[in-house]
């Protein structure tokens, strides 16, 4: 285990910001053609707002990315970065909200299912005394969010090193914390309500207090099938151990849900022995609201999994392999966008600098569509889509932890916009020079700044 100490230079040295990201919901009801009779619902019937009859999910207007300065000593905070999409403003950054905080690493970001807050978290918030989630009210103008007092949000107790959020029904989140207060194991789950009050840590830390009876419980991504009550988290790796001289210890079990009850665990699967042996899953998402999932293996594939009926125990399937067959599985940053209706995915790789657009319609043939192909070292990490899934932002900083960490990838420091066509089956970029906002130039003086989560509003 890394020392508190360790961990402390770590914060003072790297002072990056890494940012990940969030879905947005995989919203709401939605026909998933494929194979499964019976779990068919009227498309776009039940809405995640509150169940009433779903309206169009409105057009984008606004891009929000969440970084922070890479060398802090040059005056820069963490800060939001709102981008507008209006007309002649296509691509440029409108306000930017800095927070009092630099060094907590901004990491995913996630816009809530009432519109009315954007919750954004802080990798490495612990070691530098902040907050590991911050609020921002977005709720009367989104063009310029304010900071919703940190003093006035409860952090979690148990679990810390933030990473994903997945917007709840009622207007909170849940919220993937990979590692304990100090970088080791557990991590836990934590929620959030609409009114942004801690509801809980899961599971329950009485009964599940340690890394004894909670073993190797480092959860990155997650996904929520609301109307089956199954969500799927994923243990990525343990945070501490990715300092240098240690030896990282990535993770490879797999966690179903009861959402009807988070005190516990409903079944843990060991993925190592699977196909392509799962090695450091990093990103899970839900599959419309059919019970079933795919999540990334770390090994370079994908993977389908039917959360659905009593344990047997559920075992995940290798569907599609991203590095497309090659020898050298190296594979990092892979994070998923699966649409409100299941039929497609996106998938970045950060290793290609490259989205892929898959037909996920049957999800355990999914086929290539369209890539983005990003220039060589850009990087390519958290994906993500407007309501309406008419366009897209993927930022291409992952993750630099400076002299003393194992993790350097940086990319190129930038969010890229991009559309898709009618159906989805082709990503176009329409207005090429303004929809790669470059942040090591954005901030002047302040020097380069690291977009890592990025949401539409
Ligand atoms: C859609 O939902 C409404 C109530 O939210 C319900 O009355 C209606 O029957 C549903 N329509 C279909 C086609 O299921
Ligand atoms: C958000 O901003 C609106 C408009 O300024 C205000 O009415 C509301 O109280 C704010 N909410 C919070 C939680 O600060
Ligand atoms: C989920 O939890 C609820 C409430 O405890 C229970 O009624 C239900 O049977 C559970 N579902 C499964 C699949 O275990
Ligand atoms: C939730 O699950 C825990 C552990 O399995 C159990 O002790 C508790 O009674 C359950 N609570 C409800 C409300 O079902
Ligand atoms: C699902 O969404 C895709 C992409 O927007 C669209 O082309 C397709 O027609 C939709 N399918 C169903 C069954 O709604």
């Amino acid at each position: 285990m890394a020392t508190m100490t360790q961990w402390a230079l770590l914060v003072v040295c790297a002072s990056c910001c890494g940012a990940l990201l969030s879905a947005m919901p995989a919203a709401a009801s939605s026909v998933l053609a494929a194979q499964d009779a019976g779990v068919q619902q009227p498309r776009g019937n039940r809405s995640l707002r509150g169940g009433a009859a779903a309206q169009p999910p409105p057009a984008p207007t606004y891009v929000y990315a969440w970084a922070g300065p890479k060398d802090p000593s040059l005056g820069g905070k963490d800060s939001l970065f709102v981008i507008s999409l209006a007309g002649k403003e296509y691509g440029k950054v409108v306000t930017v909200v800095p927070t009092p905080y630099a060094g907590l690493e901004p990491h995913h970001c996630s816009l809530s299912v009432d519109r009315r807050t954007l919750a954004c978290g802080g990798l490495f918030a612990a070691l530098a005394n902040g907050p590991g989630i911050l609020f921002f009210n977005v709720s009367s103008n989104p063009r310029a969010p304010t900071l919703i007092d940190p003093a006035t949000v409860t952090q979690p107790r148990f679990g810390a090193f933030v990473d994903e959020f997945v917007p709840t029904p009622d207007g909170g989140f849940l919220v993937t914390l990979m590692g304990s207060p100090t970088g080791g194991s557990p991590g836990r789950i934590a929620r959030y309500n609409a009114a942004r009050q801690l509801v809980g840590e899961y599971p329950d830390p009485a009964k599940f207090p340690d890394a004894v009876t909670l073993p190797s419980f480092n959860p990155h991504g997650m996904g929520v099938s609301w109307g089956h009550k199954i969500a799927l988290s994923v243990d990525y790796l343990e945070p501490a151990s990715t300092l240098n001289g240690q030896v990282i210890q990535k993770r490879s079990t797999l966690r179903l849900w009861n959402t009807s009850n988070w005190s516990a665990i409903m079944e843990t699967i060991d993925g190592s022995g699977a196909e392509g042996h799962i090695n450091g899953p990093m990103d899970a998402v839900a599959i419309g609201d059919t019970g079933t999932f795919l999540f990334g293996g770390g090994n370079g594939y994908i993977y389908y999994l039917d959360g659905r009926g009593p344990a047997t125990p559920h075992s995940p399937k290798l569907v599609w392999d991203l590095l497309g067959g090659a020898m050298d599985r190296t594979s990092y940053g892979c994070i998923l966008y699966s649409f409100r209706n299941g039929t497609r995915l996106l998938a970045s790789a950060f290793v290609r600098d490259m989205v892929q657009l898959l037909d996920t319609t049957n999800p355990l043939k999914p086929k290539l569509l369209d890539t983005l192909q990003m220039p060589k070292g850009a990087g390519g990490h958290v994906v993500r889509l407007s309501a309406d899934e008419s366009m897209g932002a993927v930022t291409t900083y992952f993750l630099d932890e400076g002299a003393v960490g194992q993790v350097h990838f940086e990319g190129d420091m930038t969010v890229r916009l991009f559309k898709l066509n009618a159906k989805a089956t082709k990503i176009t970029i329409n207005k090429p020079v303004k929809s790669v906002l470059d942040f090591k130039k954005k901030m002047g003086a302040q020097g380069a700044f690291r977009p890592h989560g990025v949401a539409f509003y």
